[in-house]
């Protein structure tokens, strides 16, 4: 499994991909909000800029702000034109069913980008994605990237039993039952849940679209989300950090260093 950071804070980024570990970064408008803010950007196109170099080739998804077929095709076509010739990494982040409009009766526009943007060689990851048949539709598309919302889902689970829960907290993989019901989104029982029937519809009908599990919480869900099928996940920097610590590897360095003998450490010198 491919591991992307969700983040448009430049300094994360070149940490991470400084460790050598960095495959792709997903940002949206939240995400390029908070970094705007922290280093006060006055020129939002140049930071991306400064971004997408930072990141050379690796995968960098940029989300429209449009929520019908015109403008989100538009927009695509802008991101592209602007952005991917620095490092030829953009994927456009098209949500898969954006029609917020009242008036709006057709509810196809996310789909529907998807197709055009794809059809002129742009590559895609359509974002927001609750249901395996929506997957599978924006892969019909042209999806390159498909995102299920792990967390988001666990969340909509949790609300509907009305369990109260912080948003980092673990909830299983296999479901939840209150008063001997399992809670279900229509069939799905949490958001690994999820990934794992995408990962397995694709596998069976040979999609090649690639499943990227976002709005991952923890540790836990991460390492589900692999065992589940996923080929990526895009995970916060704070995440990435505790995947690296763990209290036993610290206790046995300082055991290892403690029992170095002198004629060990003469080799070295
Ligand atoms: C993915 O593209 C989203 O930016 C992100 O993973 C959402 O995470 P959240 O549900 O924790 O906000």
């Amino acid at each position: 499994m491919k591991l992307f950071l969700d983040s448009a804070d430049i300094e994360e980024i070149k940490k991470v991909k400084s460790w050598g570990i960095l495959e792709g970064v997903t940002t949206n408008p939240s995400l390029i909000k908070k970094a705007a803010e922290k280093y006060k950007v006055k020129n939002l196109e140049t930071y991306i800029k400064k971004l997408l170099k930072v990141c050379k080739t690796i995968p960098v998804s940029l989300e429209v702000i449009g929520t019908d077929y015109e403008e989100m095709v538009r927009e695509g076509k802008i991101l592209h034109k602007k952005f991917n010739k620095i490092s030829r990494n953009v994927y456009v982040k098209i949500p898969i069913n954006p029609c917020l409009q009242k008036s709006c009766s057709m509810k196809s526009d996310g789909i529907q980008a998807i197709q055009t943007l794809h059809k002129s060689k742009i590559k895609i990851n359509c974002t927001l994605i609750f249901t395996p048949e929506q997957a599978t539709l924006a892969a019909k598309a042209g999806a390159n990237y498909v995102s299920p919302f792990v967390g988001r889902e666990d969340d909509y689970i949790r609300e509907m039993g009305r369990i109260k829960f912080e948003k980092n907290d673990y909830f299983p993989k296999e479901g939840f039952k209150k008063h001997k019901k399992r809670l279900e989104d229509k069939g799905i029982i949490s958001g690994v849940n999820l990934i794992e029937k995408i990962s397995t519809n694709f596998k069976r009908s040979k999609i090649k679209t690639e499943v990227l599990a976002a709005s991952i919480r923890n540790q836990k869900q991460l390492r589900e989300c692999e065992t589940a099928g996923a080929d990526i996940a895009t995970v916060t920097f704070k995440i990435i950090e505790k995947l690296i610590s763990h209290s036993k590897t610290v206790e046995g360095m300082k055991k290892f260093t403690k029992d170095i003998v002198p004629e060990y450490k003469k080799m070295f010198k």
